[in-house]
């Protein structure tokens, strides 16, 4: 049922929108099952509450991602390559696994940490309030860089029916910390070192740290990747190779309910501590699985590539599972891609032969400012289709990208979604449906993006601008934040009363498609990565010599956005010069959050405008630091009106060195 023309497009379309049971039991079908549903679908966004029942899809079934993304293939491919590694050092080997090899390192995997103390619980909805011991006990953390076993890791919790929550190896001994506090891991997998680029991350070392204030973890997996020493602790610390050593590679898949959970991620939000977004097995299986076939379209011969780390959602359901359930042969990458040098994405395309090329705007502008003398060497003539994901694409990005990369004859996929909706949203069909520059254009089957007008109520004119929610539940939508049900109907569904509101603002064109403009939220996104300002703003303030800050986001060339302070300096400190400061802000950065939550800038104020209710207005902030001082908006509701002509002076000031 794969989508082939924008004539079926329309038709799926309006299929999935008119009669969604029949549509998504049509789609289920291709997919294996121990038992089949009871029912597609219950629940809705206006229904939902803390003690209301959660959206289900697939209620009644039972199944297992895995033997999708693998068993199946063992009949019909065993020997099609599924992985090629590409190492960090272009001079070490690459390594490449067959489906039938994969199968077998998951097992493994899998057999590992049965034997480490993970056996089948209870698995009862845990995200409703209370949180069984037995579902905690299930629950594995990631905290590695981006080699096959972080991926058989992964595979192997969702074989036993464990939880797998990966965190991503740039964070912080703190923030990892607070991800261990937060969804009680038991056994945590790390590297002995990771390595991106000519960095070294001393994975182990941050992680011991972490764990000294995390007392749930009762073992963790060293994966060997550089051979540093490093430090072990008695019975707590073990070498994955050893145990995989003496696993055995057979094990049965466990019967999963539909809705068991299948993993945790967290993410930033505009408030609060991140948050754990929790996805369950059967909707996000068949949602990725979908959108990876219908967005793509890659054919049996092509080789996929996406440059993402596991650590991040794009990971997740574009690598480990998307592409695996199609059975896909793709390509991970453990390096960066300007080292060695600004060629090594376009010699990596090259090697490999790669068709379809998913990556991110702010690598694109990255390269792009690198050079073409890095791009010239190379034929690239193998690519097919190009992607980006994470953030806006702007025009000139996206013409560099379709130019030099695609050579003219590659379609875009720009394909929107979020870290809560499981899958892709909104994109194109690769050379099915059109392309258009710095647009996502059009829905998936079964999603219905609305625009909001300022009466909070839908727009349904074309040609419009707006808040974009999503009317309807879909399969892939996570289900809770973990631990925390309320939270998660508040941050998502109370905005708009029976809507799930995405914290984008986006534009419709008068054919309806979309194009999204960014966050509308306190959340900011650096170089594709959602970074909330309020976290941010906390490290800021641990500096002695600052009292309170608020960060907010300002253009930036190569990020998309960059994050930018305004302090006030705490009652007679003493504030020596502005980058002084700002690089000792951003050591404390570093070091509680992780290097990409850096600040561009820092700016000491004597006031931040606030309104009468205390709320600091970042409206000003931004507008100011973005240069459009004659374009503030109403400043009368501001407590401090004074504040302000400082703010502008600072700021252009800074602008006209
Ligand atoms: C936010 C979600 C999607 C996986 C990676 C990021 C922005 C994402 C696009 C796009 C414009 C995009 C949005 C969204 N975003 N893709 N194609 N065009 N904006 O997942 O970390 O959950 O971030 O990324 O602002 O809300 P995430």
């Amino acid at each position: 049922m794969k989508i082939t023309t924008p004539e079926v497009y329309k038709e799926q379309y309006a299929n999935s929108i008119k009669n969604p049971q029949t549509y998504w039991t049509g789609i289920a079908e291709q997919y294996e099952w121990f038992k089949k549903w009871d029912h597609v679908s219950s629940g809705d966004f206006s229904s939902l509450s803390p003690t209301a029942p959660p959206l289900k899809w697939f209620e009644g079934a039972q199944l297992n991602i895995t033997v999708n993304a693998l068993d199946r293939h063992l009949k019909t491919q065993p020997d099609k390559i599924a992985l090629y590694f590409e190492p960090n050092d272009p001079q070490e080997s690459a390594t490449t696994y067959t489906y039938k090899e994969v199968h077998q390192q998951v097992c493994r995997f899998a057999n590992v940490l049965k034997r480490n103390g993970l056996q089948k619980g209870d698995r009862a909805i845990i995200y409703l309030p209370m949180v069984p011991e037995a579902a905690i006990a299930m629950l594995v953390c990631f905290y590695m860089s981006m080699v096959p076993e972080l991926m058989f890791g992964v595979l192997a919790c969702a074989r036993i029916g464990a939880i797998h929550s990966v965190v991503f190896g740039g964070f912080s001994a703190p923030s990892l910390a607070s991800r261990i506090q937060d969804s009680s891991a038991k056994i945590l997998v790390t590297n002995d070192e990771g390595l991106r680029g000519d960095k070294v991350v001393p994975l182990k070392k941050i992680a011991d740290e972490a764990l000294a204030s995390c007392s749930s973890v009762q073992k963790v997996l060293v994966h060997k990747r550089t051979g540093a020493s490093v430090a072990f602790h008695g019975v707590r610390d073990l070498w994955l190779a050893a145990e995989l050593k003496k696993a055995s590679d057979i094990c049965a898949p466990e019967k999963m309910a539909a809705e068991d959970p299948l993993f945790i991620l967290y993410t930033s939000g505009s408030t609060g501590k991140p948050k754990g977004l929790l996805h369950t097995t059967a909707g996000y299986m068949v949602w990725t699985a979908e959108t990876f076939k219908n967005v793509f379209q890659c054919g049996d011969k092509d080789i996929y590539w996406c440059t993402a780390d596991l650590g991040w959602i794009t990971g997740h359901s574009y690598i480990a599972y998307g592409p695996m359930i199609n059975g896909a042969t793709q390509v991970i990458f453990e390096g960066i891609p300007q080292w060695p040098d600004g060629g090594r994405f376009w010699q990596i395309i090259d090697k490999y032969k790669v068709t379809h090329f998913y990556t991110a705007p702010t690598a694109i502008r990255a390269l792009e400012a690198m050079g073409l003398d890095y791009v010239r060497p190379y034929s690239l003539a193998s690519l097919k289709v190009l992607g980006s994901v994470g953030e806006p694409i702007n025009e000139e990005a996206w013409q560099w990208y379709s130019k030099n990369i695609g050579k003219d004859k590659c379609p875009i996929v720009d394909t929107w979604w979020q870290t809560e909706t499981g899958g892709i949203l909104i994109s194109s069909l690769a050379g099915v449906t059109p392309s258009i520059p710095t647009f996502a254009t059009l829905p998936m089957p079964g999603i219905e993006p609305v625009l909001m007008g300022l009466d909070g109520k839908v727009i349904s004119d074309n040609s419009v601008e707006g808040p974009l929610c999503i009317q309807k539940p879909w399969p892939g939508i996570a289900r809770s934040i973990f631990g925390d049900h309320q939270r998660y109907i508040e941050t998502y569904f109370s905005t708009f009363k029976g809507f799930y509101f995405t914290g984008d603002g986006a534009k419709r064109d008068a054919n309806g498609n979309f194009r999204i403009i960014g966050r509308i939220d306190d959340v900011v996104n650096v170089s594709g990565h959602r970074i909330g300002t309020a976290e941010v703003e906390d490290a800021v303030n641990q500096h002695p010599g600052i009292v309170e800050s608020a960060v907010i986001g300002v253009p930036h060339a190569i990020k998309g956005q960059g994050l930018v302070a305004f302090a006030i300096a705490a009652g007679g400190a003493v504030i020596g010069d502005e980058k002084t400061l700002l690089k000792e802000t951003n050591e404390i950065i570093s070091k509680m959050i992780g290097p990409i939550a850096k600040l561009e800038n820092i700016f000491v104020v004597k006031g931040l405008p606030k309104t009468r209710s205390g709320k600091i207005m970042r409206r000003i902030l931004r507008k100011a630091a973005a240069g459009e001082k004659d374009n503030l908006g109403d400043t009368s509701t501001l407590l401090n009106p004074e504040v302000v002509a400082e703010i502008l002076s600072k700021t252009s000031s800074d602008r006209s060195q």
